[in-house]
């Protein structure tokens, strides 16, 4: 069902549906007849795949081909859809490049986001519809999503629970701050990749893929360590706070990865960007936004 909650001024409407519904996503590119998509509405996560999998398949899935079925019957210029950092599954080879092979996810999330990167291909080829996925790495930052781990151990620490540690800190993540991905995204928005002809008369699939990180991993117990400083200078947590009595080593979980880490120079190449807000900054702004969010 199509609910259209605020046309705006004129420059912005939000519309609430649900992409799975054929009739929803059809109606809004009949409407507005977009010139370029930015598909960033998906089931997100790793853990939640494996509670709630059948989630994952209607927005990540049946979501997504609506999207494309839409841009096939009301032609676009540009379609850019987030994919995941998640696609590159236990790979070991470091850092991890879009020339990577990526067959072996170890979640249904990481299948549902190769499946679009996939899916996106076949009608870039068949429909000449210029495509261009984006594979984030570990977004962090103001607003995010409660259920990110740097968000819900800020939760437990205020608290004043334990964290657990996964895989006893040995674990490696590319985060990358909010603005740093917004800004990529409206650097490739600008670029779709050109439509050209092959040798057998038809389209070569206007089609490219980009990784979006912060080419910095930083060591799960670093990381751990950095928030604590920040949210005590903040002033979420209080002055004497100790992060270390607050700390549990676990075991890996299921469909977690030992290491995340991009390698982002495709994107300098085409569009002479690259993230660059540190850990440390990301993380201070995401404590500051958090006490006055949460009114601490
Ligand atoms: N946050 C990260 O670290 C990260 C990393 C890699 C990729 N991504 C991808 O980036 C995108 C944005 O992620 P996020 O972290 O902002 O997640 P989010 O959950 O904050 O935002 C996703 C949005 O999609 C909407 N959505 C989900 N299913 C829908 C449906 N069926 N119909 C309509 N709307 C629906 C949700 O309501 C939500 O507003 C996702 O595609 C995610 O897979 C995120």
């Amino acid at each position: 069902m199509l609910r259209e909650v605020d046309r705006g001024t004129g420059c912005f409407a939000f519309v609430k549906g649900d992409l799975a519904d054929e009739g929803v996503v059809d109606g809004i590119f009949n409407q507005f007849h977009p010139n370029v998509v930015v598909s960033l509405a998906a089931q997100a996560g790793v853990r939640y795949s494996i509670e709630n999998p059948r989630a994952y398949v209607d927005s990540n899935l049946i979501g997504f081909f609506n999207i494309l079925e839409a841009c096939r019957r009301y032609p676009v210029e540009h379609l850019v859809f987030a994919s995941s950092s998640s696609v590159y599954g236990g790979n070991e080879k470091v850092p991890f490049s879009e020339s990577d092979r990526v067959d072996s996810p170890v979640s249904l999330y990481a299948a549902t986001k190769k499946s679009n990167e996939l899916m996106a291909h076949a009608y870039a080829k068949l429909y000449d519809i210029p495509c261009t996925g984006l594979r984030f790495f570990t977004v962090y930052g103001p607003l995010g999503r409660p259920d990110m781990a740097y968000f819900g151990f800020t939760d437990k620490l205020v608290r004043g629970e334990a964290i657990k540690i996964f895989n006893y800190g040995d674990c490696k993540r590319d985060f990358t701050y909010v603005d740093d991905i917004v800004e990529g995204i409206m650097h490739v928005m600008t670029g779709p990749p050109i439509r050209a002809t092959g040798k057998d008369s038809l389209p070569v699939a206007p089609y490219r893929l980009y990784n979006i990180g912060n080419s910095r991993p930083e060591n799960l117990t670093e990381f751990v360590s950095t928030l604590g400083r920040v949210l005590v200078q903040e002033g979420v947590l209080p002055a004497d706070f100790s992060i270390e009595d607050h700390m549990e080593l676990v075991p890996m979980q299921p469909g977690d990865v030992p290491v995340t880490f991009a390698d982002t120079s495709a994107l300098e190449r085409d569009f002479g960007f690259r993230p660059s807000i540190s850990l440390e900054d990301g993380l201070r702004r995401f404590a500051h936004w958090y006490k006055g969010y949460y009114k601490i």
